[in-house]
């Protein structure tokens, strides 16, 4: 379905966003391996999280969702059945690899699909760790999805140097370590989304690199009451548009400011924007609170390698406010764009090569540079929600506006965007 999207002129109010895609999925999936009733309030509404619900019904958990809320009868980490038919993931790279972890320490076997996209992905990495854990997948020659997960021998422990930066990696393998006697161990250079391990209180050791273990020793499968706060991620759309649109105010409320994934927020305020936090509460070892935000003047900053692993999923609606801020926008260091929903350098570069910006691509980045030169752009979502978003964001501060294509697949993250959207519209 193709949207069109016309200028805003600035924006105003208030926003109670529905809760962080990661922390959603990670809460239902520990909530099936709890023994008892857990209740989650204000599940991120995606698609996704549709996809991690099901197959957590599929492998026999309780699941009872009202609005926002959801309540889930875990069975115990070792109480899983087998499923009666493959396991679809949709568009979930999270569910997928997460879930892995899980499936690689179960005594039945199990099939896991995925949609088009989905399909692309690599996997290898995730595989090949829990392979040397002694778990046993039949996958196809380049370790795609579908592949099936047949019970292991036994897992056995491991210590494992993170050779991609990726939480969903790592999440997989302290999940599977959750069924050992001896410990899963990993080591991470570059550090990624830590809500895994804060969640699940496992234990964490951090210098220069950061080790974390888990192991069913000190594992306590309670049924908990989890609070997701907003999702940080889909903030950063409403928080861009308000940066550059003049005489804007917002406050959003109870958004997560997990520091693993403020980094975008911090970037922005190097660029000279306006953003500040307030009332900074906990649910579930997780920080949340409240942001406020101003219309700015922002400049192009240089983007360190080390915030990339932090910003990656902002770096769309960067690259958008990059292209009105002073200077030119530079990102690098950032490959695993390459494998996203979409390979996103590709997307954002074909999209801002419409606008008659000078665009560089490279291997592990893009330069944008010079004016924007056309107007009235019909832009491609190329099936990608955080593509989708960020580009009607752009339609917005555009003097003719703009359309977006196939822009339904913001579903995946977050169907409320129009309405959020136009709540804070004047
Ligand atoms: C996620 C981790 C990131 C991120 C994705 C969600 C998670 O992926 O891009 O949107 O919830 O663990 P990688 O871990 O593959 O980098």
């Amino acid at each position: 379905m193709k949207k069109s999207f016309s200028k805003v002129n600035s924006v105003n109010g208030e926003l109670n966003l529905t809760g962080d895609k990661s922390i959603s999925h990670r809460a239902i999936i520990f909530s099936a391996m709890a023994s008892g009733k857990s209740s989650i309030a204000n599940l991120s509404q995606g698609h996704d999280i549709i996809s991690t619900l099901v197959m957590m019904h599929n492998l026999g958990a309780g699941v009872i969702t009202k609005n926002r809320s959801v309540i889930i009868s875990g069975l115990g980490y070792k109480g899983f059945e087998a499923p009666s038919s493959e396991l679809f993931c949709g568009n979930s790279g999270t569910t997928a690899r997460l879930v892995s972890g899980l499936l690689a320490a179960q005594n039945f076997s199990s099939q896991l699909t995925g949609d088009e996209s989905l399909s692309k992905r690599p996997m290898k990495r995730v595989i090949e760790p829990l392979m040397k854990m002694g778990a046993q997948f039949t996958t196809i020659e380049n370790y795609t999805l579908p592949f099936s997960i047949n019970p292991a021998k036994k897992l056995v422990n491991i210590t494992y140097e993170m050779s991609v930066a990726s939480a969903q990696v790592k999440s997989a393998i302290l999940i599977a370590g959750l069924h050992l006697e001896d410990e899963a161990i990993v080591i991470e250079k570059d550090k990624t989304r830590d809500h895994t391990e804060l969640m699940l209180g496992l234990p964490v050791k951090a210098e220069d690199e950061k080790i974390i273990s888990s192991s069913s020793l000190k594992y306590y499968p309670a049924a908990k009451e989890y609070f997701i706060p907003g999702d940080i991620s889909t903030s950063a759309f409403h928080i861009v548009l308000t940066l550059l649109t003049n005489n804007s105010e917002i406050k959003i409320n109870n958004v997560s400011l997990n520091p693993t994934r403020t980094g975008f927020i911090e970037l922005l305020k190097q660029m000279g924007a306006d953003i500040r936090y307030e009332d900074v509460k906990y649910s579930s070892n997780e920080p949340y609170g409240n942001v406020f935000v101003k219309s700015s003047n922002l400049r192009n900053v240089k983007i360190d390698s080390e915030i990339i692993t932090n910003i990656i999923d902002e770096i769309p609606i960067l690259a958008i406010a990059g292209i009105f801020a002073e200077g030119n926008f530079e990102i690098r260091n950032a490959k695993e764009l390459r494998v996203k929903e979409s390979d996103r350098i590709k997307s954002l570069c074909y999209n801002l090569n419409l606008l008659g910006l000078e665009v560089e691509e490279y291997e592990d980045g893009f330069l944008i540079s010079g004016e924007i030169k056309n107007l009235k752009i019909t832009f491609e979502s190329f099936g990608d929600h955080r593509i989708a978003m960020a580009f009607s964001i752009l339609s917005m501060l555009l003097k003719n506006g703009g359309e977006v294509n196939d822009f339904e697949c913001v579903n995946i993250s977050n169907p409320k965007f129009e309405e959020q959207i136009n709540s804070i519209i004047n």
